[in-house]
């Protein structure tokens, strides 16, 4: 495969290469088809973060703030990000749940060559399904996504939603500890385990932040768990609350109800009634309270109704009648990490047998399935162990169909909480051809070894 659209930034005049050249305002060009576009020029760089008071940690950002720059794009149109690498290791951004081409998925040495310290890359693609998104590095995941290269990616609907209100809300748990420097974002006995968790929750990057709502109004509010390892038991003790879509995909409005298990990488959209003027709210996960969303006097605005469902997005539907089925299996590796000449890194996972490498940039030349454009295909899910794992796939939306563990409401998603030792299935239509990642979204569980591709063609 050859890459060519990686590019060396050469100052502000590097900034025309692709230009309208001198004195051009616009650098985009190539819009054939008339769509709209949405244009942004985002910045990794080092940050200094203050998330314990008077202590500074020493964090990563997109676009000078972590969780990075919200950006916001509409269905059907384009969204071009020109993304400048000015952190000192490589990088790339790959956009979770966005169904586009390969060469935009940010995988690197699959996509595109990393994205080297100086130079950038322009990331340009359409954006068909509306929902609720994120963007993170596919390098060094462990590292860039713990110093806070995480960031939220809005798809807005065609046409208004009946929400007049909405906040996003980005759920990260940081590893760092009382001074605020950053611990260890690994650690062998927990990556063999659930993963290494972080000590200091945040929401939309504060810790226990008090959020005001207007009251009386139904608020859209996009929930998304940017965290690393941790799975959210979210609740909302006395609220009325409905869920409107599902990573990115609407589902029938249905009550919040107890709590909802937000894995890593996951979304959740609900409609929120707030409460009359004062009162309050805790946003907990299980019993531990993440925010606490104050009621605001919404200033005579009329009380507002529960909008309709989210209009469905594009999404290809399965044909279970002729469905080929390919069975997947999550399990513990022993394959420990090597001392001296065999020293390597870890490998307590794998996918039917087969650890993934990411020190080996072959792997993904190896797919563990090869489906053929156009079919439709279940994948038979098995958890062979007493850890989650948030199984996510690039490239194409799947739909959940069965559980042996819960009931399932048929539903379109990118990421599926695998329970302990449960048994699910999923269907696609491999309609998006390339090598897509497969793989767990708990961080630590993907870089030893959780993670495979799978080939469209
Ligand atoms: Cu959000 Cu390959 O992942
Ligand atoms: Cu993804
Ligand atoms: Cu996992």
């Amino acid at each position: 495969m050859v890459f060519s659209r990686r590019q060396v930034l050469g100052g502000l005049l590097g900034l025309g290469v692709v230009g309208l050249g001198a004195g051009g305002v616009r650098y985009w060009l190539g819009r054939t088809d008339g769509a709209a576009g949405h244009d942004y020029e985002l910045i990794a760089a080092p940050l200094q973060l203050e998330l314990v008071p008077g202590h500074p940690s020493p964090a990563w950002a997109y676009g000078g703030q972590a969780p990075g720059l919200e950006l916001r794009s509409r269905q059907g149109d384009w969204l071009r990000v020109r993304f400048i690498n000015k952190l000192d290791v490589p990088t790339t951004i790959h956009w979770h749940g966005i169904r586009l081409p390969l060469e935009m998925d940010g995988v690197p040495y699959v996509s595109q060559l990393p994205v080297l310290p100086g130079e950038y890359f322009d990331y340009r693609f359409k954006t068909p399904d509306a929902g609720s998104f994120w963007y993170h590095p596919h390098v060094a995941s462990g590292e860039q996504l713990g110093r806070g290269l995480v960031g939220p990616l809005i798809v807005e609907e065609r046409e208004p939603t009946g929400f007049r209100h909405e906040r996003t809300l980005t759920l990260k748990t940081w590893h760092i500890d009382e001074q605020g420097a950053f611990t260890a974002f690994s650690l062998p006995r927990e990556a063999a385990r659930g993963g290494t968790a972080g000590r200091l929750s945040t929401v939309s990057g504060a810790h226990l932040p008090t959020l005001e709502l207007p009251a009386g109004q139904v608020v859209r509010l996009r929930l998304m768990n940017l965290d690393s390892t941790l799975t959210y038991r979210l609740n909302l003790p006395g609220a009325e609350a409905r869920i409107y879509a599902l990573d990115g995909n609407p589902v029938q409005p249905r009550p919040l109800g107890k709590e909802y298990w937000l894995g890593p990488g996951m979304r959740i959209d609900l409609a929120l009634r707030v409460p009359a003027v004062g009162q309050e709210l805790a946003l907990r996960n299980g019993p531990l309270r993440l925010a606490t969303l104050r009621a605001l006097d919404s200033a005579g605005q009329p009380a507002g109704d529960w909008p309709s469902a989210l209009p469905a997005n594009p999404v290809a539907e399965p044909d279970l009648a002729t469905a080929e089925t390919l069975r997947f299996n999550f399990e513990w590796s022993a394959e420990l990490a090597g001392s001296g000449a065999n020293a390597g890194r870890a490998k307590y996972w794998q996918i039917n047998g087969e650890a993934w490498d990411i020190d080996d940039k072959s792997c993904a030349e190896r797919p563990i399935a090869r489906l053929k454009l156009g079919r439709s295909y279940i994948f038979e899910l098995r958890n062979m162990a007493q850890y989650q794992h948030p199984i996510h796939l690039h490239g194409m939306t799947f739909k959940v169909l069965s559980s042996d563990r819960k009931s399932i409401l048929p539903y379109f998603t990118d990421t599926y909480l695998l329970g302990k030792n449960e048994r699910a299935r999923i269907a696609l239509v491999a309609d998006n051809p390339g090598v897509w990642m497969f793989h767990c979204h708990v961080i630590d569980h993907m870089e030893t070894g959780l993670m495979a591709s799978i080939e469209v063609a």
